[in-house]
């Protein structure tokens, strides 16, 4: 477990990581964020946890990850984004983690759309985005990220599609680096995301994912689409054109159709 002292010595961020807040345990640190959300006024804290109780994942789903192996922490922001917008922050974290774990690694990392991040076609990161909106707008966001650094072994239910940092590399990994070097990231692009400016964020997200003119089907919880992803429109939605027309999604599971 590494003390709040050990996790900011030497990070130099502007707004990321300001105030860090290291837990052994915790129910989830997206829902800590959250708290934090409701009654602070600042942005740049980060709540990091060796382990969660009730971790979450996007569609209700639990994120489920071994003690003291992994990353798991939330970052509260309050950029002045649009509602409509506030979904390009999940790309914002993304290009952001992407670019960081490249660095530390040496090997190009995949963006799968809405929240996801490969290592050789296997996820080993997941963001969940947890936007509050107020009357005035986005009171605030809560970027939270799950990286599989140095865990081995997977539950089975999962070990086709997920990996580690550790599995595809063969190495162990200190923790403490990658998570100076992600937040470093996100600090870097957040001095545009928090002015509402995506240009560059979105090219870059663009440029590390693979699914664009390809065949893709699109699980929803009630239904499946299928047809060739297109771009990514203004808001981050998938542009899908299918045998109906074209379609823009805000959720579900894409698959490739190889
Ligand atoms: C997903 O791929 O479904 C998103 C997973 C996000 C998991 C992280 S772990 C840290 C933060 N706290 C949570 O409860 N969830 C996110």
């Amino acid at each position: 477990m590494y003390s709040k002292e050990e996790l900011s010595e030497g990070l130099a961020t502007r707004v990321v990581g300001n105030k860090i807040f290291a837990f052994e345990t915790i129910d989830s640190t997206n829902a800590c964020a959250r708290t934090l959300g409701d009654v602070d006024t600042s942005e740049g804290a980060v709540v990091v946890a060796d382990f969660q109780t009730n971790g979450r994942g996007r569609l209700g789903r639990t994120w489920i990850s071994e003690p003291e192996s992994n990353l798991l922490f939330s970052v509260l922001l309050r950029p002045m984004v649009k509602v409509e917008l506030a979904g390009l922050l999940t790309l914002y974290a993304s290009a952001a983690v992407a670019r960081a774990i490249e660095k530390c690694i040496s090997e190009p990392v995949e963006c799968k759309w809405p929240n996801d991040l490969l290592l050789h076609k296997r996820k080993f990161c997941g963001i969940l985005l947890e936007n509050s909106f107020q009357q005035s707008g986005l009171g605030y966001a809560i970027v939270g990220v799950g990286i599989n650094v140095n865990q081995r072994a997977l539950p089975p239910d999962i070990a086709g599609k997920a990996t580690s940092l550790a599995r595809e590399t063969g190495k162990e990994y200190d923790r403490k680096t990658i998570f100076q070097a992600v937040l470093t990231e996100l600090d870097v692009l957040y001095e545009s995301a928090r002015k509402g400016d995506f240009d560059l964020i979105v090219a870059d997200w663009t440029k590390r994912c693979q699914m664009f003119g390809k065949s893709v089907t699109v699980q929803q919880h009630d239904h499946m689409i299928e047809g060739t992803a297109l771009r990514l429109n203004h808001d981050g939605g998938l542009v899908i054109s299918t045998t109906a027309g074209t379609q823009t999604v805000y959720a579900g599971d894409v698959t490739l159709v190889s």
